[in-house]
């Protein structure tokens, strides 16, 4: 197996090295650098610091105010987003540098999964499970965007996702909050470094707070509605670690949480955010989300809106232009205390002085570093990397794959076969798909002895079996089909929200009639959420969920279907049988009446089981690993120690390969009920083929906490199992006592 781990450690390395931390000295310094300009500016000014508006260069939402040149001229505007590129970034700057006050613009982008180089979507990486892979790819995109004059990534997406009906689970890290909360940990120390102010480096934004992933039936924009231990439990943990990551910044939600808007909620701007948490960065709307106060019907008109959004907490408003028009009459008639408005630019100050722009406003604004960053091969050499660990192998019966190099004759079907479009994804930032690599691409380039056939076989969402008769004909002469399937980028993401999760078009039919030939069949999925694929998982003797990868997928696809990479990806979220069993999760509830086939009066389905086709941590490799008994160091424990557990995991296949090994914890009795299991801790290790290792894993009171009865949070007394294993229901348990 190919070993790129070194490469990706000493690129790792390098772009570290440029990061250096800000000391509580320098922090003051800078708070009073802050006051000193806050000072000399007038209520406009200050209103002005905090707008934001797109630049027409990208549209990210439902519409584009023209005027925002002539507001950066009037000093009317705090940020700009949409706008990059070294050259362009100066010239706006530029006009901001002619303004009274000289206070340099802050530049936003959505830089999601990369910026140049495209690496896979999040919901991919988070397969990985591999924080070093996940952190490198947020240093790759901040080393990129910071190049091309931006500032500021509207970037961890930390929501919880238990729908994939909704498409931004493509943009997160799934359905669980401990993966969630290392991940977004890990995005942010990779955006931002140790220091905002070096070249390479940007500031992180939250997003979206809070609990978006949560909106009902799965569709965009929804309303939310939830118990707050639902909301503290699960929902809030990966953004509060995202927060204590030092992320500076936070975009509050479109939805609203129990009947009030997340863009007026003070309860999530100031209790929880400020006052519980301690954040000090500043928060910005989502796009236009306090104009849409309005329609969510909680405010009459714009001042209202404005009003409301101010003092919910809510620092700066993205694209609106509400508190451009409505702040200073509010202040004058006192419904809003230029207190609250000095804060809220202070807030925004501080971050600009964090990125070093007033010692140089153009110092992101660098033609010649731009030239030399974009796409560097170490670049695309991580981005490949990352993509093949990000591979979920879900099906190999009797080792089907890896495919041999010397197969004489592979057919390469499908849709997305020969596609370099939809290789990178939804929110591809500056990412440009004819440089991406496509399937077919990769596996001509890792086989090139083997004779490739190409046949299209139908378009991703039409009727037409047109092209069915060619693919027939082409798998017929073939060793080996390889079918790419699944949906088109734009199919998941903002405002993607899908009722059916079945392939769409003609896809499965022609996976059908591709199976009627009795050729060994590799389907290859990409797409950007869940699917219900049964027919397929119960017929195709091997699967590879590939969602999308970025640049580099073609290659990192091939290299995993011909065995250079070894799949190791886990799955981050639940793969549903039908859309009939969502929300379904691995950490539900036992409930009173747990499934009991035999007794029709229990928590279950008549006409389909309670099991997921594929559960939270699933993901095989070329090779297998055992797992001996968990050993405890001890069986019972206090609130003050800790215990250890320890497994045996051996490789008893003819592979290196790297292992995901999972605990979850059940708490037994609590004065809540508490979920069937609970992830806490996870450790992944390479092991060479008849290679054992002993893991072991520490319990403490940390991990045995949660919010009690009362809404306390800490321990109860009793008995707790430990489940260790390989995903989250193959399992081998041990319990112990807490006293
Ligand atoms: C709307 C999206 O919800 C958000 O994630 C994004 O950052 C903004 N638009 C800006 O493009």
């Amino acid at each position: 197996m190919r070993k790129t781990v070194i490469v990706i450690v000493s690129i790792g390395l390098m772009l570290f090295a440029a990061c250096k931390k800000q000391t509580s000295s320098e922090q003051t310094l800078i708070d009073n650098k802050v006051d000193s300009v806050l000072k000399l500016m007038t209520l406009e000014e200050k209103i002005g610091q905090l707008s934001l508006y797109t630049s027409d260069m990208d549209q990210t939402g439902a519409f584009i105010r023209k005027e925002y040149i002539q507001d950066i001229k009037q000093g009317k505007v705090g940020a700009i987003f949409n706008a990059y590129g070294a050259a362009y970034t100066r010239k706006l700057q530029a006009m901001a540098m002619n303004t009274r006050m000289r206070i340099p613009l802050l530049f936003g982008y959505d830089v999601i999964h990369g910026h140049r180089t495209i690496f896979p979507v999040p919901l991919a990486e988070a397969s990985s499970w591999d924080l070093g892979a996940i952190e490198l790819s947020a240093r790759v995109a901040a080393t990129e965007a910071a190049a091309e004059g931006l500032h500021w990534t509207f970037a961890p997406m930390c929501d919880i996702a238990r729908d994939p009906r909704w498409g931004r689970v493509v943009e997160g890290a799934g359905e669980d909050p401990f993966l969630g909360s290392l991940i977004a940990k890990a995005r942010v120390q990779g955006f931002q470094g140790s220091d905002l102010s070096a070249v390479n480096t940007v500031a992180a934004c939250v997003k979206h707070f809070a609990a978006y992933g949560a909106a009902q039936a799965g569709r965009d924009y929804h309303s939310v509605d939830m118990s707050e231990r639902m909301l503290r439990e699960t929902y809030l943990a990966p953004y509060k670690a995202a927060i204590d990551a030092g992320a500076v910044t936070v975009m509050s939600s479109f939805n609203d949480l129990n009947g009030i808007p997340a863009t007026a909620n003070h309860f999530l701007m100031t209790e929880i955010l400020r006052n519980e948490w301690n954040f000090k960065g500043f928060v910005v709307t989502d796009y236009t989300s306090i104009m849409e106060l309005m329609f969510h019907g909680v405010a009459a008109d714009t001042a209202q809106a404005s009003e409301m959004s101010i003092n919910a907490g809510i620092d700066m408003d993205m694209q609106s232009g509400f508190y451009n028009q409505a702040l200073e009459k509010l202040v004058k008639e006192n419904k809003v205390s230029e207190k609250t408005i000095d804060e809220a630019v202070r807030r925004i100050l501080k971050v600009k002085f964090q990125l070093g722009l007033f010692d140089d406003p153009y110092r992101y604004c660098n033609e010649e570093r731009e030239k030399t960053t974009l796409m560097k091969p170490e670049f695309l050499e991580a981005a490949r990397e990352v993509a093949r660990k990000s591979i979920v192998l879900l099906k190999n019966d009797n080792n089907l794959l890896p495919i041999s190099k010397q197969t004489k004759n592979i057919a390469v079907i499908g849709t997305l076969a020969d596609n370099k479009r939809e290789m990178i994804g939804s929110w591809s930032a500056a990412g440009n798909w004819t440089k991406s690599i496509s399937l077919l691409e990769g596996i001509k380039a890792s086989a090139p002895q083997a004779n490739v056939l190409y046949a299209k076989g139908c378009n991703i969402a039409d009727d037409s079996t047109q092209y069915f008769a060619e693919a027939l004909n082409v798998a017929k002469k073939s060793d080996v089909v390889i079918l790419a399937i699944g949906e088109a980028a734009y199919m998941s993401g903002e405002a993607a929200s899908r009722s059916s999760l079945d392939l769409p078009g003609v896809q499965l039919q022609l996976v059908q009639k591709i199976h009627e030939l009795g050729k060994p069949v590799v389907v290859v999925l990409m797409n950007g959420r869940p699917l219900t694929i049964n027919w397929i998982g119960e017929k195709i003797p091997a699967i590879l969920e590939t969602w999308f990868l970025g640049t580099q997928a073609g290659n990192a696809i091939a290299d995993v279907l011909f065995g250079d990479y070894n799949p190791s990806g886990k799955l981050p979220i639940t793969f549903p049988r039908a859309v009939g069993q969502i929300p379904i999760y691995y950490c539900m509830k036992n409930t009173g009446r747990p499934m009991d086939v035999n007794n029709k009066y229990t928590s279950k389905y008549l006409d389909i089981s309670n099991e997921p086709l594929y559960p939270f941590g699933f993901g095989l490799s070329y090779t297998t690993f055992e797992y001996g008994e968990p050993m405890l160091n001890k069986k019972e424990m206090t609130e003050a120690e800790v215990l250890t557990v320890s497994i045996d995991v051996k490789n008893t296949g003819k592979y290196k390969g790297e292992e995901v090994v999972q605990l979850y914890i059940r708490d037994l009795v609590a004065s809540v009920a508490r979920p069937v299991k609970e992830l806490k801790a996870f450790q992944k290790i390479e092991l060479e083929a008849g290679q054992s290792k002993t893991v072991t894993f520490e319990i403490s009171s940390k991990e045995l906490s949660f919010y009690r009865a009362d809404m306390s949070f800490g321990v109860e007394k009793g008995k707790f199992i430990l489940m260790i294993g390989s995903n989250s229901r193959d399992t081998k348990n041990i319990d112990f006592m807490l006293n």
